[in-house]
């Protein structure tokens, strides 16, 4: 969602903020623009792909040694040319860029209208930016001093990058809510939604954090707080290669990230899960033993994927640790004044970090006094940063829309904890628990394993990509793995698909069942195996297509089914992170054979950062 990135140093512009906005290309967009400071501000933006812009720039005046650029994911006023950032003052001085919401804008669009201001765009953004000037105006101020005046009479969500025409060295950033990191070079600065437009240039950056503006210029970042007081920068090393956020010789971010997991997941359970000792390891944990065996429930807030990923913590908490669990939508949960009691722990679940819903959710319930956990991939992210203890997936930057890695590295992560947990609590014995352990040690190999060979998926998948709509049906753990499959073919395919718990079918979805409708059944061995082998015979009696995720070496599902992908065989607790790569696969490949562009499907975005 909205990318942002500005450059001010002895290189010329343009160019690294072009490169910079591809980068951020993943994150969903549908305009994008770059405005430049040279004897006056230069403008330009487009309604498109960030090509599109590059294209229209060709032959115009692009020298400048400071600038902005943004990727917009449109929310007030249709994706078009006038509506992209950046957008100009009235007066035509400054230009400003903005990734969040600003929810009081019409009273202010109002009171400016009646002061003679005329708006170009719809957007909530040119309202601010002439509010500022105004106010710069009537204070007879500094601009920085404009803009802190009127960041204290907004409400909303903003990462901000403001330029001045008659100031060709300054950047002005301020940041609450949508994230905002400052890379620092010699003699230059770059700031950026997040790393990935700056990792070639430096590994050394600041990430801004909520209610503080930064004063850039190529030898000097100034923090300062709302309150004019300045900010002690706080330098954190990079721990990205370039190669992280490059393709590598495949032909989509989607499809280099599912052949990742074996890696990822082995990089998530390296120096936690010591298999060979009978023992996890995990600070987050050991640190804060007694709120979390102590916990009388556990609510787990997450958006979704990482809410399927939760789903799936429930089942392994409940059983493992005997902690009742409650799984809630970040905006559900946020907005309906949840009851939380001292003693409860929230674990939050997010891969970006910055899904703004979870991260409101979470301010919410700390507080109220919630001990807060957080499973979180990107490293130094708001989420991050606001939870009092938490475990990072270490599944690397997650480039494609549809989350694959981060999801195996969330259970990964989960799974951990809740072995962890349990064997603290008592609730699991010794013998069990190291049942697990070797059992989790060994899923990066079976991941391999699947991966060696995606052909016979490629195959169902081109069997199938004409389905107008697709159930998937699991029991247990698989249940929703079920709903994370149906979310992943929606998503990548823009087939209509739904998810349910296999035995529900009978209460409703089995109305849809004809001989037209693909029935994907997870259903590998486990504690319900006879129960779905019963669920598969009912839709095959109604003549459904049955396609079947199910443990090598089974016969009774395949002999039902048309089409089955085999899994390797563990235990049921872990089953997901084998049992939902073929989902992923699945969809990818059902998109490939679209022609959808898997890796920004439409109206998309990566990192939720509006609500
Ligand atoms: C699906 C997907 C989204 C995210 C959701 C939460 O493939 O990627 O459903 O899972 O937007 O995002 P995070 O995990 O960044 O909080």
């Amino acid at each position: 969602m909205c990318g942002i990135v500005g450059y001010t140093g002895s290189r010329e512009a343009y160019p690294v903020i072009l490169k910079g906005l591809k980068r951020l290309e993943y994150r969903g967009y549908d305009s994008s623009g770059v405005a430049l400071i040279n004897n006056g501000l230069k403008v330009y933006k487009k309604k498109g792909k960030v090509a599109e812009l590059e294209e229209s720039v060709i032959g115009k005046d692009l020298h400048a040694h400071v600038g902005i650029g943004h990727t917009r994911w449109a929310t007030h006023g249709e994706p078009s040319d006038r509506n992209a950032h950046p957008h100009v003052s009235n007066s035509g001085q400054l230009a400003m860029i903005h990734n969040g919401i600003i929810e009081n804008y019409v009273p202010i669009k109002n009171d400016l209208l009646k002061k003679g201001y005329t708006f170009s765009s719809d957007t909530d953004t040119e309202v601010l930016l002439n509010f500022i000037e105004d106010i710069k105006k009537n204070n007879n101020c500094t601009l920085e001093e404009a803009l802190r005046i009127a960041l204290k009479r907004i409400v909303g969500a903003y990462c901000i990058l403001l330029v001045a025409a008659d100031d060709p060295e300054t950047i002005i950033a301020a940041r609450k809510g949508s994230p905002l990191v400052i890379g620092i070079g010699k003699g230059e600065h770059f700031l950026a939604s997040d790393a990935s437009p700056i990792i070639e240039y430096t590994k050394e950056v600041v990430y801004v954090n909520d209610y503080e503006i930064a004063i850039v210029r190529p030898d000097e970042l100034i923090l300062k707080n709302l309150g004019n007081e300045k900010q002690t920068p706080f330098i954190t090393k990079l721990d990205m290669e370039l190669a992280a956020i490059e393709k590598g010789g495949y032909d989509h971010f989607m499809i280099k990230e599912i052949h990742e997991q074996p890696d990822t997941i082995h990089d998530c359970l390296r120096g936690r899960l010591l298999a060979e000792h009978g023992q996890i390891v995990m600070s987050g944990i050991e640190d804060h033993l007694e709120a979390l065996t102590q916990a009388q429930r556990i609510v787990i807030v997450a958006c979704g994927t990482s809410w399927h990923a939760g789903l799936i913590a429930e089942y392994m908490i409940e059983e493992l640790c005997r902690i009742p669990v409650e799984v809630e939508y970040a905006s559900e949960f946020r907005y309906r004044n949840p009851i939380i009691h001292k003693g409860d722990v929230i674990i939050a679940i997010s891969q970006s970090g910055e899904t703004a819903d979870t991260l409101v959710a979470l301010e919410k319930a700390k507080e109220q006094g919630a001990f807060i956990f957080g499973v979180v991939n990107a490293v130094c992210s708001s989420i991050a940063r606001i939870s009092h203890a938490g475990a990072y997936t270490h599944a690397g930057p997650e480039i494609g829309v549809a989350s694959t890695k981060a999801f195996t590295g969330q259970l990964a992560v989960l799974a951990m904890m809740a072995l962890k947990i349990g064997y603290s609590k008592g609730t699991l014995s010794h013998e069990r628990y190291l049942q697990l352990i070797n059992e989790l040690n060994a899923i990066p190999e079976k991941v391999k394993e699947i991966l060696q060979d995606t052909s016979h998926i490629q195959a169902i998948a081109t069997k199938y990509k004409d389905a107008h709509d697709f159930l998937f049906l699991g029991r247990g753990y698989n249940f929703p793995v079920a709903l994370e499959g149906a979310l992943k073919l929606k998503e990548i395919s823009y087939i209509h698909a739904e998810g349910y718990p296999a035995a529900e079918m009978k209460h409703g979805p089995i109305a849809l069942v004809d001989e037209n409708l693909p029935v994907l059944f997870v259903a590998t061995k486990d504690s319900y195996y006879e129960k779905i082998v019963s669920n598969v015979q009912e839709i095959k009696a109604r003549k459904g297509k049955v396609i079947a995720v199910a443990t090598s070496g089974d016969t009774v599902i395949p002999s039902m089914a048309n089409d089955t992908i085999f899994v390797p065989d563990t235990d049921e607790v872990i089953a997901p992170l084998l049992s939902v790569i073929p989902l992923q696969l699945l969809s990818y490949y059902v998109g490939i054979a679209k022609g959808i562009d898997v890796d920004k499907p439409r109206n998309l975005a990566k990192s939720v950062t509006v609500e």
